[in-house]
């Protein structure tokens, strides 16, 4: 049927006969000529149907957006005037000769051209026409090249790839499990896996040596605009190699793809910052370092004075006071200063001082804020003289409780590198490690911060006597601010394993009864192992430059997770419930 795609006409195809079928993009009827540009997947053709061709002529002045057409026409040049830069096929168009309606459709719901007027909900819930765009397609198409090159990539590097079970147990990644009734165990259930870490920890037990796995994973946990409760992972496991090796590997990988896919170099050696570090001066443990803007804190010299707002925090430890110097903040408004106070507000911060510089050599005087007044003249030079102030600086202040400063400056810092394009470099790939092995609600609970099979630096009276202090073996990989990776060296060893469960108040009895098969395996010749997990679909994403997930995945699930398209979750039938020894309590609508 089809002689040539549309898209891939150029002007060394004029004069040929052709056979084309696609989609109407678009009909235009320009005085007695009709023009339909068709699409297919590479692209787009004008074809032009004069009144000479009765019959063709007349079948294209029927159809309309989104029919579905085999067109025999013959390329020809365009006209000097009418030449289309801009296209591929810009240089020529077809002229049909005779048209074969394959089917006709409705009145889209929305033109591909206008899908930005199209709420989300209408592309999600006609997800096969918004997968028309050739954005989209081109998105989609992007990230079979991905798992393409990842594939071969792991497969000559030794790999295997291996497939675990979907019906599973539950694993604790930190979310919510989906859990799925079994019918023949009535009253049991199944758990989709979080990741499938205990079964590439079990097959590394089973001397398989080099496992990977674009593995699917469950998580119900609150979505962002780079989580989805379906997504999946570039899972990788191997034996007796240490973090140095993993992270090294995994980061060739990644270098090498990225200068595949998109022709970019992110550099010979990814740099390495500890978690400490990173909380420290970024307040966050996956750092955009596409810029700098650190916070600088001011703590000490805070101490004395009168002002509550900075004296409080500065003498508990739990608190911080930080600075963050904006060069050229002559540029913002008040009203823009007004903005920034509401947005760090979201991440509780109860305000946000600031000091602008005009002429630091005028000293205080040089100075303008509100805060002046409430703060002796020695500790604002101090302070100018920390930050290392210039003249058209401002100088945002953030006191209150560590993760409060954190949240809200790690997010003020993103915010006004985005606002402002402070972005020094495009790119910025990185190592955050030395992560803690606990994080403690300060009520002596502790959990894990990756996961309880990560092997602690220390030995077991650390964790037994000062969990807090316990770092792990853990790395992530982050990109652009984004947390690409992340993986660690795992304990392998029963008596370890059996520590960490006691730290985290799981008791033996239940220790066994949730993993009782990885204690087990670990007793009978557990080797030292390793590994990692990317995000596909952030990866993807990442590397065609949006920043929604949704955008890479073709039939993603809403904020509420639901799927639009199938309209799933929905209730299930009478007999399907009894079968499973159900019954279902729906919550009284609000
Ligand atoms: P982790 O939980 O850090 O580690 O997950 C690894 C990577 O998976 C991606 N990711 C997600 N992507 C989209 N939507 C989500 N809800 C989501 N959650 C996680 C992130 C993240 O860096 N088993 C360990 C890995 C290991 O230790 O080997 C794990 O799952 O890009
Ligand atoms: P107030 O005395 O509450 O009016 O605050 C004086 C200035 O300090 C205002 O500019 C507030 O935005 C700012 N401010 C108040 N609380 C904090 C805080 N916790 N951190 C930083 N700035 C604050």
């Amino acid at each position: 049927m089809r002689s040539h795609y549309c898209g891939l006409l150029r002007d060394s195809h004029i004069d040929e006969e052709v056979s084309l079928c696609g989609w109407v993009h678009r009909r235009r009827d320009h005085g007695g000529v009709i023009f339909l540009d068709v699409r297919d997947h590479n692209g787009i053709v004008q074809v032009v149907f004069d009144p000479d061709t009765v019959e063709a002529f007349a079948l294209a002045d029927q159809v309309r957006n989104e029919f579905v057409l085999n067109i025999r026409g013959k390329v020809r040049a365009r006209d000097a005037a009418v030449v289309n830069a801009k296209m591929p096929t810009g240089q020529i168009e077809v002229l049909g000769q005779s048209v074969v309606i394959l089917n006709s459709a409705e009145t889209p719901p929305f033109q591909l051209d206008e899908h930005s007027e199209a709420g989300e909900d209408v592309r999600l819930r006609y997800r096969y026409i918004d997968l028309r765009r050739p954005e989209m397609q081109d998105r989609i198409r992007l990230r079979s090249k991905v798992t393409h090159f990842i594939r071969n990539y792991l497969d000559d590097d030794g790999y295997i790839d291996i497939e675990t079970p979907i019906l599973t147990k539950a694993t604790p990644e930190g979310a919510r499990d989906y859990l799925v009734p079994s019918r023949t165990h009535g009253g049991e259930f199944f758990a989709l896996p979080q990741s499938p870490q205990l079964f590439k920890q079990l097959l590394m037990m089973s001397g398989f040596d080099k496992y990977y796995q674009i593995a699917r994973c469950f998580r119900d946990e609150d979505l962002r605009a780079d989580r989805q409760p379906e997504f999946t992972q570039i899972d990788i496991e191997t034996t007796f190699l240490d973090e140095t090796a993993i992270m090294g590997m995994a980061e060739d990988m990644i270098r090498t793809l990225f200068k595949t896919m998109i022709s970019v170099d992110l550099g010979d050696k990814f740099p390495t910052i500890t978690y400490a570090d990173a909380m420290r001066k970024y307040g966050s443990d996956r750092p955009d370092m596409r810029f700098d803007l650190p916070f600088i804190d001011v703590a000490d010299l805070m101490q004395s004075v009168e002002f509550k707002v900075f004296s409080a925090p500065a003498n508990d430890p739990g608190s911080r006071v930080v600075a963050l110097r904006l060069e050229n903040g002559d540029r913002l408004s008040r009203k823009m200063i007004d903005g920034y106070t509401k947005y760090v507000s979201i991440y509780g911060a109860k305000g946000l001082a600031y000091i602008k510089v005009n002429d630091i050599d005028a000293g205080i005087e040089g100075l303008q804020s509100p805060i002046l007044k409430f703060l002796p003249d020695q500790v604002v030079m101090d302070v100018m003289q920390r930050v290392g102030a210039k003249n058209k600086d401002i100088i945002f202040f953030a006191a209150d409780k560590v993760n409060i400063v954190n949240d809200a400056f790690g997010a003020l810092r993103t915010k006004l590198a985005e606002d402002l394009d402070l972005y020094e470099r495009p790119w910025s790939a990185l190592w955050v490690t030395e992560f803690p092995m606990f994080e403690g609600d300060g009520k002596g609970h502790w959990s894990a911060v990756h996961h309880p099979f990560t092997q602690p630096m220390g030995g077991l009276d650390d964790m037994l006597e000062n969990p807090g202090a316990v770092l792990s073996r853990a790395y992530d990989m982050v990109i652009n601010g984004h947390e690409l990776g992340g993986g660690s060296i795992r304990v392998h060893n029963t008596d370890m394993q059996q520590t960490i469960f006691k730290v985290l108040n799981i008791e033996a009895e239940e220790a066994q009864a949730k993993f009782g098969f990885l204690l087990d395996a670990l007793r009978y010749g557990a080797p030292p192992h390793g590994g990692l997990a990317f995000g596909l679909d952030r990866l993807v994403m990442i590397l065609s430059g949006t920043n929604a997930i949704r955008d890479v995945m073709a039939f993603p699930k809403t904020q509420t997770a639901a799927c639009l398209l199938t309209a799933a979750p929905s209730e299930v039938d009478a007999t399907q419930l009894r079968e499973l020894q159900l019954s279902v309590n729906k919550p009284t609508s609000k």
